[in-house]
């Protein structure tokens, strides 16, 4: 399927896609996806308005930090800060994502065309791997691991809050759907791969170790849907986000169930 063609200097072969398949596919609706969700986020933090309706905030503006925030969760920025509070926490879930060794594989595939798809050549005429700068940040995904579990802790309180309601405990809509997010970004978090290593990595011999081995083995079989989870969860945290702003602008109510 390649012809290899001498250039002076450095060689590069030259690649003729032979694949009749729809390859393109693929990356293509990776690129729909996640561009679509980075926009959607990058705007429900922009806008700072309706994120909070009683009992539900927003996981994209969760834990709220700053004082002028609707919903107080823990104010530690004072006054000072006028934008919006979602950029003070947006972040870290942001860079956990964008770090993902399985994200990173599929924007690497889509958006850089690095390579696009198996037998398909890259676009880029050389490839340093992530040893540079500003690749070499990706390293620091394991540091985002931590952070993160902070994150997904404040998450479960909200959902906690998300079924007290004024007149005390109660299931609507919303508490569900809080549910369903919190459940699935716990899954996804767990089943990442620096998760998996600081269960069971750098052990010479697992049976030493029973408990982390036990650990590890649970992890590793999260860590086989780890894509999944990596998509279904983002989808949940944009149609959570949604579901707020409905019902906090009155566009639809939040129907109870119990
Ligand atoms: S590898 Fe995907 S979140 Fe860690």
């Amino acid at each position: 399927m390649a012809s290899a063609t001498a250039a002076s200097g450095r060689t590069r072969p030259r690649f003729r896609i032979e694949r009749r398949d729809a390859w393109w596919a693929q990356p293509l609706s990776v690129i729909l996806f996640l561009g679509s969700f980075s926009v959607y986020a990058f705007w429900a933090a922009w806008v700072n308005a309706d994120y909070y309706v009683e009992p539900y905030l927003s996981p994209l503006y969760s834990p709220c930090i700053a004082a002028n925030c609707v919903h107080q969760m823990l104010p530690i920025i004072g006054q000072w800060w006028t934008l919006s509070p979602a950029f003070l926490i947006l972040w870290v879930p942001l860079g956990f994502r964008a770090t993902c060794y399985y994200y990173r594989k599929s924007y690497y595939r889509s958006f850089f065309w690095s390579p696009p798809a198996c037998a398909v050549p890259d676009a880029a005429p050389g490839y340093s791997g992530e040893t540079r700068f500003p690749f070499i940040f990706q390293n620091a995904h394991r540091y985002f691991f931590w952070l993160i579990l902070i994150v997904t802790a404040f998450l479960w309180w909200d959902t906690f809050l998300a079924f007290k309601f004024p007149t005390g405990f109660g299931v609507g809509v919303g508490s569900l759907i809080f549910l369903v997010n919190v459940i699935l970004l716990t899954l996804y978090t767990l089943s990442c791969h620096s998760c998996r290593h600081l269960c069971g990595g750098g052990l010479n011999l697992h049976s030493a170790a029973p408990l982390r081995h036990r650990l590890w083995m649970r992890v590793s079989r999260l860590n086989e849907k780890h894509g999944q989870y990596a998509w279904y969860s983002m989808l949940s945290v944009a149609l959570t986000d949604m579901y707020v702003r409905l019902v906090a602008t009155g566009t639809i109510v939040d129907f109870r169930i119990l």
